[in-house]
């Protein structure tokens, strides 16, 4: 088999490497991959957003199969453009990719089918949104619609925070035209749970539960980041509540998304935040999360590629999906002054026995050295029985990985402990 792979960051590197452990998996294409994932697969300097390049390779290379990891192509519909020449993949349509990429289709799709989610209003201008946070109770959520980096979400504890974000978003166009519309949403509490999920459609099943650490200090402190660290299974998430959002959430979902005529074939993650009234969903994103992925596949002991051949051919409920019985907790590696300013180009030196637990992000080959090129450059993955020997081993591996400027949050997995 030949595959090819869309994207080039540590979640990518997490699914390259377990898709690897197929025996019949001979060639893996990344596209653009990274200087880590090039010890696994093939990069080809093509950027996931480039779908007439990426098109273009599939046509000149026997590619039997695509796994679209990122958001911007999937929104982009680079799904459809395999399809469309004779490729299976892995991920959602376009059509579908939509639950990601607007905020206010995902809002309107949760209200119209009685999904839990925050109470919220959409506006199209400036001048609306200001006059209706005179009176908004606060804290309050201001929300672009569009992809934004993932930098397109305030959680606004001022009403001045609220305003200023509303400006960034309508007037200085701080995220381009994704904030040609906005979401203004109750603010919600309750500890966050990230659920991904396999779904041909009709059939979804969930993976181990995981929690991320999105802040850049300790003590979930400092600006938001990608992901400084994640743990699986959640704690927070009770058989109780996985049943209730099987029911209220995960089914009515899917079912919503055929009704509407966008059946949603993929990975689809449900952000949730278990409130005292219950789970409510905080996002969907239309594909496997960064850096949940990297502690989630890690548990799964289904072969990967089976599991997604199923979820492309609409047989997903003849497949088996197991996960170990075990805890995994992913460390990230970054540059010092990430995600606001940092110094790159710095050789990585990963010891041989801790390389096969690592997922590169951000790193470049230079003169035959792997070398630091973004702010999160690496995670890495412990799995034990216990959590606390996870946390314990993952810290182990990640103080023996050295570059300048090495920086990581010492706490994470302690609110998971703490539960
Ligand atoms: P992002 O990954 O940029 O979409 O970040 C979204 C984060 O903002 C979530 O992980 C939550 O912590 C927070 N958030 C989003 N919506 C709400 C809400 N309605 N109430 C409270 N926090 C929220
Ligand atoms: N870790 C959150 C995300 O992938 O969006």
């Amino acid at each position: 088999m030949k595959l090819m792979v869309i994207g080039g960051g540590g979640r990518e590197h997490a699914i390259i490497k377990k898709l690897r452990e197929n025996p019949a998996v001979d060639t893996i294409w990344a596209l653009p991959g990274n200087g880590g994932i090039a010890a696994d697969a093939t990069c080809v300097p093509i950027k996931a957003t480039d779908i007439d390049g990426i098109v273009r390779f599939a046509k000149e290379n026997p590619v039997d199969y695509a796994v679209v990891a990122p958001d911007d192509p999937l929104v982009l519909g680079c799904v459809d453009a395999l399809e469309a020449i004779g490729i299976p993949c892995f991920g959602p349509r376009k059509n579908a990719a939509i639950i990601e990429g607007s905020k206010v289709f995902s809002k309107d799709l949760m209200k119209k089918y009685g999904i839990p989610t925050a109470e919220y209003r959409v506006f199209d201008n400036a001048e609306d949104a200001l006059e209706y946070l005179k009176e908004a109770p606060i804290p309050t959520v201001v929300k672009a619609d569009g992809l934004a980096l993932g930098k397109g979400v305030t959680v606004a504890m001022t009403r001045e925070d609220a305003e200023a974000a509303v400006r960034e978003a309508m007037e200085d166009k701080k995220f381009g035209a994704s904030g040609d519309q906005i979401v203004i949403e109750e603010y919600l509490e309750g500890p966050e749970v990230s659920v991904l999920s396999f779904t041909d459609g009709t059939t979804v099943v969930p993976m181990i539960s995981s929690m991320d650490h999105k802040r850049a200090g300790d003590g979930d402190t400092g600006p938001n980041t990608g992901g400084m660290g994640t743990v699986a299974p959640n704690p927070f998430y009770t058989d109780a509540v996985a049943a209730q959002c099987m029911e209220t959430i995960f089914l009515p979902t899917i079912r919503a998304m055929k009704a509407e005529g966008r059946e949603f074939r993929g990975c689809l993650y449900f952000g949730l935040m278990i409130t005292k009234d219950g789970p409510k969903v905080i996002e969907y994103n239309c594909r496997f999360g960064d850096p949940e992925t990297q502690v989630v596949l890690p548990l799964l002991e289904s072969d990967l590629l089976t599991v997604m051949q199923a979820v492309t051919a609409g047989k997903l409920a003849e497949c088996e999906v197991k996960f170990r019985d075990a805890n995994a907790c992913c460390v990230v590696l970054a540059s010092a002054g990430y995600p606001v300013a940092y110094g790159k180009g710095y050789e990585i030196t990963i010891p041989a026995d801790v390389l096969p637990h690592v997922y590169v992000a951000g790193a470049a080959e230079k003169d035959g050295k792997l070398v630091t090129s973004g702010g999160r450059v690496l995670g890495v993955t412990a799995v034990a029985d216990t959590l606390r020997a996870a946390r314990d081993e993952a810290y182990a591996m990640a103080d023996r990985i050295e570059f300048e400027n090495k920086y990581c949050r010492r706490d994470i997995a302690a609110r998971a402990l703490n539960a």
